[in-house]
């Protein structure tokens, strides 16, 4: 079975490819290297042994993206990772989003209506949902009007991909990520934000290994036990395990509807001051912080109700808040002896 992950050199899309050849998959990266780097293919032929195939161009080139559609229109499936994903750039930039993560899918979709390639896994989020009023939130809550062109460039694929659908033989699978954090247990791949990270988990290990000077935990005025905000953090070989499971279900025509929608994340909230506690725990630093003003757009609290995904999918995140933050520790820790 031979799978195309756009965006396999990723944060995500790199332990997904990982997880896809332990299963036996044949795997396809497509990736523009523009927030990765091309050494994470030799990582993960390190870990698995398997040295996948990497073509590096832009899916939104159309004339790259025909030519390589030409050559692998027998793909079983495509799980489309490549994204941007940096909330506060959409904000200054949101044609550069539209341009970049809408482009990419209706190329990508063209091709799977003129090659018949009927499996499509897609990367959402829970940023659909902004904050919904009832928690846990389940698939069937509703959409909020997005509060960024990143979280639109979302809501809008996840719609181009039900109209398409509904009229070709297009098949999905979109997943609504929580919050992914940690790395592969290896510590040879991981997240590697570019410049300031924008989120929690890196800033983080950032700080403890000297990188950044302090941690600012943003708000500590909301409604919540310890008044920090709260999500849903979920290890990343969880989440990947997860496409794993989506392209199989797909591939075995186990869906029940031409567009299924999951939760991925692990049904339990951590405020900000309970993961940093995790992380002073798991590590054995004392993290330097302090409490500023909330951030702009932030939402107070989020987590997934995870039933469907549990029962439908038979998946189920496996590890803890501890599990998470040490590999994510063991992975900066893994950066910092490189550099
Ligand atoms: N936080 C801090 N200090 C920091 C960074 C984050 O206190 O330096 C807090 C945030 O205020 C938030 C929590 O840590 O309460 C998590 O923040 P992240 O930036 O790690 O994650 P978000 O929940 O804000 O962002 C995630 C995804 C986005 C998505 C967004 C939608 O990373 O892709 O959810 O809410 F758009």
């Amino acid at each position: 079975m031979k799978i195309l992950v756009t965006g396999g050199t990723g944060y995500i899309g790199s332990h997904t490819v990982v997880e896809l050849q332990k299963e036996g998959f044949d795997v396809i990266i497509v990736d523009n290297l523009s927030n990765s780097y091309a050494n994470v293919v030799d990582k993960i032929e390190q870990i698995s042994g398997i040295r996948p195939i990497f073509e590096k161009f832009d899916l939104t080139d159309i004339e790259k993206t025909n030519d390589f559609f030409n050559r692998h229109s027998d793909l079983d499936g495509i799980i489309h990772f490549a994204a941007f994903k940096a909330v506060g750039e959409s904000v200054n930039d949101p044609l550069m989003y539209y341009r970049n993560n809408i482009g990419s899918l209706v190329n990508i979709l063209e091709n799977m209506r003129i090659h018949k390639i009927a499996n499509l896994v897609f990367s959402s989020s829970c940023t659909v949902y902004g904050q919904p009023e009832v928690l846990p939130v389940s698939e069937e809550s509703p959409i909020l009007m997005a509060m960024s062109p990143y979280g639109n460039t979302k809501q809008i694929s996840e719609e181009i991909i039900t109209d398409t659908s509904s009229v070709t033989n297009v098949k999905a699978i979109l997943l609504r990520y929580f919050n992914p954090i940690g790395a592969h247990e290896t510590a040879l791949i991981g997240e590697l934000p570019l410049g300031v990270p924008n989120n929690l988990v890196p800033f983080i290990t950032q700080t403890a290994i000297g990188i950044r000077e302090q941690l600012s935990v943003f708000g500590s005025d909301y409604n919540t036990p310890d008044g920090t905000a709260i999500r849903d953090y979920i290890h990343v070989v969880d989440l990947a395990q997860a496409h794993v499971v989506a392209v199989e279900r797909m591939i075995n025509n186990k869906g029940k509807k031409d567009v299924e929608i999951f939760n991925l994340g692990t049904g339990n909230g951590f405020s900000v001051l309970e993961v940093i506690n995790s992380f002073e725990k798991v590590s054995g630093e004392k993290l330097n912080y302090k409490i500023v003003d909330r951030r702009a757009g932030d939402i107070e609290i989020v987590y997934a109700d995870t039933t469907f995904a549990n029962d439908e999918l038979g998946w189920k995140a496996k590890k803890s808040l501890d599990e998470m933050m040490l590999s994510s520790w063991n992975w900066e820790k893994a950066l910092a002896e490189k550099s």
